[in-house]
Parts: C-alpha cells; structure tokens; sequence
C-alpha cells in the first residue's frame, strides 16, 4: 500500500512537515490535561513521518501511528528509534482501516479529506465507537471558501462543508471548535487555507 505523492516527498532527506506537532496535536494535550481521567492510548490516523505520534509518545502517551505511505511509516519509525521514543507505526488505508479495540484518542490532522463522501459518516462512526467512553476524538479537516483559491495537490482530496465535521460529533460533548485559516507550504507554493477544527469527548457511559 503506497501514495506516489507522499512517498515522493517523504523519500526526501529532512522532514516534509518539520518536526514540530502540530497546533491540534498541542491543543489535544492540553485540553486531555484537564480531564478527569487523562487519555493515555491514542491512534494517529494519517501519522505521516511522524512529528505528532512522537510527541505523543514523549508526552507519556501510548501511540499507534496508522498512515498509507509505506516510506512514511518506515521513516517515522526510525525517527521514534532513533529519539528512544515509544510509538508504533503500521501502513494503513483510512477508508477501510478498523482500529482493532477502543483506543482513549482517535487523533487526525491533515489527512480526513481523503475520505470520499460516500462513506464519511459510516468512517466517523468506526472512529466513534472505537473510542472509549470519556474518550477524545481530535479532528481537523480543510473547507473550501469563496475568498480561497482552490489549491489542493492531492487528486484523491475532496473538502469537507463548513461545519460537517463538528455534524459528526453532534451527540458527543465538544471541548473545542473552530475554523482556521492559515498558509501551507505542502507541494511547495506557498497557498492559504482554511481548516475546521473539532476536539469532542464521547460522554461516560452512565451519563
Ligand atoms: C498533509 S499530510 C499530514 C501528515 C501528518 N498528519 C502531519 O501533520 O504531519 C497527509 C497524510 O495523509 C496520508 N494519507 C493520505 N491518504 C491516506 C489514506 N487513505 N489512508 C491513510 N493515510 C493517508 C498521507 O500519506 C500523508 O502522510
């Protein structure tokens, strides 16, 4: 299982996306610090080389990263060994990929447009009920807008409607939300984007 495009990017030397995490990433953490019962088991789907899955792991986290670029599973994977850092990483396919137990995290920045429309929602309630109860979901998704200029390099890439992806989460508390808007570099020019965002908690069991 491979991606012509993300191969190619990832076979080159340094890191395509730096080694930063992300704001989600940064923003989940924080957030899950203040819950009762702190998530410690989390899946990054579409974990790319890595960057967020090994701060994950350096913030105690036990973290499986799941992404469909053979060389980027293998290139996070040495990263997180060479770091000493606790992550796993598997070559996976978002569309058809079924988490095998509930994990506390379901995790994924950058990658959900991939998923065609037709089975979005069946995808979201994988994701949903693979979650524990009082687990997070932390999700971001780009939105076409009329002041953007489309952009995307990714023919497999179809955006999400403003407000669809918090519609998945419409029965789950929402501990955060929002749109940003902001410059990507993927693919080399240098484009504007915007992103919506959702971090929700599935609620306890008995509430
Ligand atoms: C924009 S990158 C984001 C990578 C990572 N989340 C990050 O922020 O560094 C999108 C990632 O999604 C992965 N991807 C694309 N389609 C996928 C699919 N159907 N299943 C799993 N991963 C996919 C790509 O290989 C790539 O690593």
């Amino acid at each position: 299982m491979s991606d012509p495009i993300y191969d190619e990017r990832y076979a080159r030397p340094g890191l395509y996306w730096g080694s930063k995490p992300t704001g989600l990433a940064r923003d989940l953490v924080r957030i899950a610090r203040s819950l009762p019962r702190r998530p410690r088991t989390l899946v990054d789907l579409g974990s790319g080389e890595g960057r967020d899955a090994i701060y994950f792991g350096r913030q105690g986290y036990r973290v499986l990263g799941v992404d469909i670029s053979s060389v980027g599973v293998r290139k996070a994977e040495q990263r997180a060994s060479r770091l000493g850092v606790n992550a796993r990483f598997l070559v996976g396919d978002i569309r058809t990929y079924r988490l095998r137990a509930p994990v506390d995290v379901v995790f994924s920045s950058g990658v959900l447009n991939n998923l065609p429309r037709r089975i979005r929602a069946a995808r979201f309630e994988h994701f949903k009920t693979s979650t524990v109860p009082g687990g997070i979901n932390a999700m971001n998704a780009d939105v076409p807008k009329p002041y953007i200029p489309p952009s995307t390099t990714n023919p497999h890439a179809s955006p999400f409607r403003s407000g669809e992806l918090l519609g998945y989460y419409g029965d789950w508390q929402i501990l955060d939300s929002g749109q940003v808007e902001f410059v990507s570099h993927s693919g080399g020019v240098p484009h504007r984007k915007a992103m919506d965002v959702v971090i929700a908690r599935r609620p306890e069991a008995n509430a």
